[in-house]
């Protein structure tokens, strides 16, 4: 019997999980909101397989009231709650008898509330505020909807009825089986039983909603909205029916349930939620207005979309075993996402893009000492909520795509789809995965790979050149540049990629921590890390940088390799690696570059540098804006900033993104642009603006505004033509510089009724952006942080996103001593790995600024940057 409402498991004693003494095996659930009291009654039945001889169940259950608790019709003796752990113990008489199943009944009430569990959610309808109920199960959730086993490999099936008002629509996992209506007059509905599937992926929602149907597909797809929106869900469900069939196609696997619905939900703390059968999507993420929105906002949403539908496979048909396997769910959605849009979209291109998204954010955060490795042991909610992060996504999802270029593409797909029918219904550990891409290609994948999972941090490869020979090295890369031996032990096997003019040459490892080779390069070209495809940096020696820098402009080196390029250079430099004077001659030599992704990547390396010298005198950011001006202004004259039909993706994006970065630094037609266009905008004109320059515009006019400048941006949020312009809006009134505005915006924050509470985060963004902006928005958390605290659980990651944003714009060592401070006395639980992460942040930029503020001054000067 078990004395401990949670015990440690066998295989990992590390992990909270529930006694093993009764398994689930089938619920029997019926949920009712009640709108009125924005409350909710409910009954589960549980049908549990006995383990072991035991008077004793425990599972969990937080925050919800329960009424009683009976097995056939013996109540329990005893009920005892364990907030901390989340769980309910229900104390017996008799005993169960091992071997035997026997049926658990809770009649209970809970609280449609915050984001989490069963939630309400409210929106505008003719003047009036209306609700819906849907729920966010993933991570530990679901326990606040129903008493339940919420752990991923208590897999279960469910049978769900909801009662509601007959005229709203009720969703969940599956499709209706039947409809009845009660003598209240409410109806009944009963949908069918699901598969055996995880509680962290139940889903049911109750509200006013119409939808779009698309039948292209096998089964059908619904994207369903509040009214009047609908219409707007007809290139998702288009995507989706694309997406689905691909998956079908390269799994060889059909998608298992009999409908697949998405929901755009104005209150949501994710971006989406992959709920099997019933996908959860913020509105922003799913509904698109193709003719009014721009070319991200497309490319965000179809990237969302088929992220959660591989997810139907990934995580949902096979489920990792417990959360440190998370970046399995997260990862593998991640890189299946890329895969299906470059497929579907092949003229975007998206794996180019992907060096500079992606690969970076995995890069970026993991250089830094609070990162995690992609397999990290986590126990509790507070901590598993926190490794929803770049490591489990991103750093996941370019191991994958290492793998992939390991093995080539069709045997790591074979591999994957052979480890898909083994493990379907199930639940797996990353070893499965690693055995199942050994048998299919006869490499040994588990030497290499574990390596990868199971350590923080990534090499930095420094490359000598003597006589003919490459010495190579590898060492761990941090952003403050200070490994210690004791953290730079262990070594990677490193795909070296060597690129020259005879090709690539996959075959070099590097596992020993030097290793030299012989090269036969005639012509003195080399790059290391061809097509960008490792996940580590190379320091180069100073000749070679500027030797690269030339054969990026004579055509040697792919859009990844020039990206990698730039992105290296950039983060070496921050780092202390090398000067940030070779990364801006590197820079300075590519301004003929005709690629968008190379631009990005450029544009957004030296936004860093301005960054990090924000706090710093203004003459050293103006000499910057002049360079940058200077660096894209032939570019950008050649090809403008009108949009035309005809124009390709990458068109619009190097049009836009110039633009973009041409007038947040002073270039002057194209602000004079930006402001006549503003003007014309307000002044009626609906078309003065296009899509593709909104943010721009906006945030232009929000930095050279006054009051009567905060009122139309205002009026834009509260009034938009399309939910696009409603948040671009929103981010821009960040942007002014005006002490008394900002101190306006900052008053919406917390005002529920103006900013949704989902969308706290976006002015913040904004503020960002100037040092007032940092300093007024740090000082607001500090005064406001006990609400803040209140209103946004730990359990919710949005905490986390607001401590990051408030703080990680400084760079000077006393502001980072008083974050210390400040969160010092304060529970940093749900936080505390954002908060770290930031310091880090904080300081590695302090670094870079005390290292090179001055070199940069003399380099912008003898260029003639300065005045
Ligand atoms: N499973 C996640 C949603 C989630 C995130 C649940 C954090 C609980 C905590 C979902 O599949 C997801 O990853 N959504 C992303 C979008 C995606 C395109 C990267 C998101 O919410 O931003
Ligand atoms: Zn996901």
């Amino acid at each position: 019997m078990c004395r401990h409402s949670i015990a440690a498991s066998s295989s990992n004693p590390d992990r909270e999980v529930l006694p093993t003494n009764v398994k689930p095996l089938h619920y029997d659930l019926t949920l009712e909101p009640l709108f009125d009291t924005f409350r909710f009654d409910g009954t589960v039945e549980i049908t549990l397989q006995v383990n072991e001889n035991t008077d004793e169940i425990v599972l969990n259950s937080t925050e919800i009231d329960i009424h009683s608790a009976h097995i056939l019709d013996v109540e329990a003796d005893k009920i005892t709650f364990d907030e901390d752990a989340q769980t309910a113990t229900f104390k017996f008489k008799d005993t169960l008898v091992a071997g035997s199943q026997t049926t658990l009944k809770i009649v209970f009430t809970g609280e449609l509330n915050n984001m989490a569990g069963f939630y309400r959610s409210s929106y505008q309808e003719d003047g009036k505020t209306k609700y819906l109920a849907t729920t966010q199960m993933e991570p530990t959730d679901c326990r606040r909807a129903f008493p339940s086993f919420d752990e991923p490999a208590l897999k279960a099936t469910f049978s769900i009825t909801l009662i509601a008002d007959k005229d709203l629509v009720c969703l969940s996992n599956m499709d209706e089986k039947e409809t009845t209506i009660l003598e209240s007059g409410k109806k009944q509905v009963l949908f069918n039983k699901t598969p055996l599937m995880s509680t962290y992926l139940v889903a049911f929602i109750v509200g006013d909603l119409k939808y779009v149907e698309n039948n292209d597909f096998r089964v059908p797809i619904k994207v369903y909205a509040t009214p009047g929106s609908e219409h707007l869900g007809e290139y998702s469900a288009d995507i989706a029916a694309k997406t689905l069939a691909f998956f079908e196609k390269k799994f060889d696997i059909e998608y298992p349930l009999p409908k697949c619905d998405m929901v755009a939900i104005h209150d949501f703390s994710a971006g989406a939620m992959e709920n099997f059968g019933l996908i959860t999507y913020r509105t922003v993420d799913l509904l698109l207005d193709t003719k009014t929105s721009n070319i991200n906002t497309k490319q965000r949403v179809t990237e969302v979309v088929m992220h959660e539908l591989a997810h139907q496979w990934f995580g949902n048909l096979v489920t990792m075993d417990f959360w440190d396997g998370l970046w399995l769910n997260e990862g593998f959605a991640t890189w299946m996402s890329w895969y299906a849009c470059d497929s579907l979209y092949p003229d975007w291109k998206v794996w180019e893009s992907y060096v500079s998204d992606s690969l970076q954010h995995a890069l970026t955060l993991d250089a830094l000492r609070a990162s995690h490795p992609i397999e990290v042991p986590v126990k509790r909610a507070d901590e598993i909520n926190q490794i929803f992060d770049a490591i489990s996504y991103s750093k996941g999802s370019s191991l994958l795509k290492m793998i992939s270029r390991w093995l080539g593409e069709d045997v790591f797909i074979k591999g994957v789809s052979n480890y898909l029918k083994k493990h379907m219904w199930g639940n797996t550990q990353t070893s499965d995965l690693w055995e199942a891409l050994s048998d299919v290609s006869g490499k040994d994948v588990v030497k290499v790979m574990d390596i990868w999972t199971k350590n923080i941090g990534y090499p930095i490869v420094s490359v000598k050149e003597s006589e003919g020979k490459l010495i190579v090295s590898q060492n761990r890369f941090l952003a403050t540049g200070d490994a210690t031996a004791e953290e730079d032990k262990i070594l990677y096997p490193v795909f070296l990629g060597l690129k020259t003019s005879k090709g690539l040459d996959e075959s070099l490892v590097l596992d020993t921590r030097t290793k030299e080779f012989e090269t036969s390069t005639t012509d003195d070209f080399f790059k290391i890390n061809g097509d960008q495809a490792g996940i580590f940096r190379t320091a180069y020696e100073p000749a070679r940088w500027a030797k690269l820098g030339q054969a990026g402009v004579d055509g040697k080196l792919s859009v990844e390799d020039r990206v990698g390029l730039v992105a290296d250079a950039g983060a070496l430099a921050s780092s202390g690696y090398i000067s940030t004077t070779d990364f801006l001659n590197l820079v300075k030599s590519w301004s003929n570059e005709s690629n968008y992704v190379v631009w990005d990547e450029i544009l957004s390396r030296i936004g860093n540098v301005k960054a990090a010298l924000i706090f710093e005198s203004d003459d050293i950011r103006v000499a910057l804006n002049r360079f940058i001006v200077d660096l894209l202004g032939d570019k950008l004259k050649s090809v403008g900033w009108t949009f035309s039909d005809s124009d390709s993706f990458a068109e619009q994006q190097l049009k836009s993104s110039l633009f973009a970065f041409a007038v947040a630094a002073g270039h002057e037609e194209a602000g004079a642009f930006a402001e006549k266009s503003y003007a014309d905008y307000i002044g009626g004109n609906k078309d003065a603006i296009h899509p593709n320059l909104r943010t721009t515009i906006f945030n232009h006019a929000a930095k050279t505004g006054d009051e009567k400048t905060f009122d139309q941006l205002f009026k834009i949020y509260q009034n938009p033509s399309s939910v696009d312009e409603k948040i671009t809006a929103l981010r821009s009134l960040g942007r002014f510089t005006q002490p008394e505005i900002l101190d306006k915006v900052t008053g919406l924050l917390l005002n529920s009724d103006v900013v949704k509470q989902q969308d706290i985060y976006i002015p913040m963004q904004g503020l960002r952006a100037t040092r007032v902006g940092i300093e007024t928005l740090w000082s607001w958390v500090q005064t406001n942080w006990d609400t803040l605290f209140e209103v946004l659980p730990p359990g919710l990651s949005m905490l986390s996103t607001v401590v990051s944003l408030s703080t990680s714009g400084f760079t000077k060592k006393e502001q980072r001593a008083q974050v210390e401070e400040f969160f010092k006395s304060k529970n940093t639980k749900g936080y505390d790995q954002g908060l770290a992460q930031s310091l880090d942040v904080i300081k590695a930029k302090g670094n870079w600024a005390e290292r090179d503020a001055t070199k940069i001054s003399e380099w912008l000067a003898s260029n003639g940057y300065s005045k």
